[in-house]
């Protein structure tokens, strides 16, 4: 019990109320948070933001979260308070060797590729970015694996790690962890990469110089325009962080993320994040690894009139082969075939017959999209990305000629059922109709699963049933894209439904 000379009030005057971070304040928070870093606060969040928050009140002298706020949005908050107030919203829980199969990919897979380059011929360099690698755990797992393989055979190894939470960089850089952190650790590691601390540090682990001397720790932030980087990275680990963000905000980072990636570089995001919506940019492998892939980047130039001659005589040849997923894009002006597999979701080609360009989308309406209003502007927020990727090679929107393809219950209007596919394809049909692009082909199947082969250099379309394994495959991706990237794009703000 509290002794009368302890009491910071006088008797019988109430202490001042904490204050409130009332709804409009933390719309305000959100809003502001989002500009800055792209973070899209969750409303759980709310109680541990005014707690961490009501110290910046405290430390700046603001008498209410509304001035406080009003305060930074305006610009006038030094920057260190910007940092601050960044510091307090992060997320930043992580450990040693998390998600160890990315540990074990980099030790069985890439290194090794990395050593048969390296005796053909290539430089013996190792380049790795731990992307929001808020305590360092991560960033020092990667140096500890690099140094087991690689340690006294001349490779130079440099891992970059960044975070824009300068609290969780300052702890990375002191690379110091009490015992209970390292249990995922070998005891045999423990010893090699770690120095055990003395008299009150005894509970303590320092990261060893030869390990810490691998990793550079910066202040990066993702939304910022420029990284000032120009490694290429042979990986970049960007693991549960991009949970936080809108779908927007996502593409936009793995975009620029693959353009920091080396020609045949990997990049790993944790066990609830992915890629498939950029199926054209990262090759899906097992267990959360993309590899780059090499040809599709950037928008194909349109192709001079000697050009398209060779490259039609090719497409007969040998067009490349892309694999689509589902929430997918990929178009081409050049002789590409696309293949999809799809069950639930609905296939669409544009494709421009002047240009010779076109472009499939896998667009899957989940069951988790509610209501008229939500599933229409879901629905053409998928569709605009299929007509932009198509208008970036170069085709023309008033020229666009499309192709439907859907498995069992995608019947179209009107005879339109309550299934995932229908629902799909009847705001897909809707969607042209309105945009006045007109549908050449449909291609409505009894069966349950489908292959698509679209050919985006003449709009050629292949389809046949498949069974077994195939199907299986096609119907766990669908449902782990309506499981994975819905919730991030439902709670996307409103703005999104527009975007690309
Ligand atoms: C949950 S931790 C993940 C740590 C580690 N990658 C892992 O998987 O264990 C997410 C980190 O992302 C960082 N982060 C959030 N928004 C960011 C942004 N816009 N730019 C850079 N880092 C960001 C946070 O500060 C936090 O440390």
């Amino acid at each position: 019990m509290s002794r009368p000379h302890e009491l910071r009030q006088p008797l019988g005057v109430p202490a001042p109320l904490p204050p409130q971070l009332a709804e409009a304040d933390f719309e305000a928070l959100r809003a502001l948070v989002h500009g800055l870093s792209g973070i899209s606060l969750n409303d759980a969040r709310r109680t541990l933001l005014e707690a961490r928050l009501s110290r910046r009140l405290r430390a700046t002298g603001k008498p209410n979260f509304a001035d406080y706020l009003a305060w930074v949005a305006a610009g006038a908050a030094p920057e260190d308070e910007v940092r601050e107030l960044l510091n307090c919203v992060t997320t930043n829980k992580t450990d040693f060797f998390r998600e160890p199969h990315h540990f074990e990919f980099l030790r069985r897979t890439m290194f090794p590729e990395l050593e048969r380059r390296a005796r053909a011929g290539a430089p013996k360099r190792l380049r790795m970015w731990s992307a929001a690698c808020s305590s360092g755990e991560e960033a020092y797992t990667l140096a500890m694996c690099a140094r087991e393989h690689f340690e006294g055979q001349g490779w130079d190894v440099q891992i970059l790690a960044t975070d824009i939470d300068t609290d969780v960089l300052a702890r990375a850089k002191a690379g110091v962890y009490p015992a209970e952190r390292l249990a995922n650790l070998a005891p045999e590691a423990l010893e090699r990469h770690f120095l055990r601390g003395k008299g009150r540090w005894s509970e303590h682990f320092k990261v060893r110089p030869e390990v810490a001397s691998l990793v550079s720790f910066e202040r990066l932030n993702f939304v910022d325009s420029e990284w000032g980087l120009k490694t290429r990275f042979d990986a970049i680990l960007c693991r549960n962080v991009v949970i936080y963000f809108d779908r927007r905000t996502q593409e936009r980072l793995f975009r620029r993320l693959h353009a920091r990636l080396g020609e045949e570089g990997y990049l790993m995001v944790g066990h609830s994040e992915n890629l498939h919506f950029l199926g054209e940019l990262f090759e899906a492998l097992p267990s959360t690894v993309y590899r780059r892939r090499a040809t599709t980047g950037a928008p194909a130039a349109p192709a001079p009139r000697a050009h398209r001659a060779e490259t039609k005589s090719k497409a007969k040849a040998a067009p490349a082969l892309h694999e689509l997923e589902v929430g997918g894009v990929f178009a081409s002006g050049s002789p590409s075939a696309v293949r999809a597999r799809l069950s639930d979701s609905v296939a669409v080609g544009l494709f421009d017959p002047r240009a010779n360009v076109g472009g499939l989308g896998l667009v899957l309406l989940p069951e988790s999209v509610d209501g008229d209003s939500a599933s229409q502007r879901f629905v053409a927020r998928a569709m605009k990305r299929v007509i932009e990727a198509v208008a970036k090679r170069g085709g023309e929107r008033r020229r666009l000629k499309a192709t439907l393809v859907g498995a069992a219950g995608s019947s179209p209007p009107p005879a339109r059922g309550s299934s995932t596919p229908s629902r799909t394809a009847a705001w897909i049909v809707k969607f042209l109709a309105q945009e006045s692009i007109a549908v050449a082909q449909t291609r409505w199947s009894a069966e349950t699963a489908l292959e698509v082969l679209f050919q985006t250099h003449d709009g050629a379309l292949r389809v046949r049933g498949v069974a077994g394994e195939a199907a299986a495959r096609a119907r766990r991706a669908e449902r782990q894209y309506g499981d994975e990237i819905v919730p991030n794009t439902a709670s996307a703000p409103a703005s999104d439904s527009t975007a690309s």
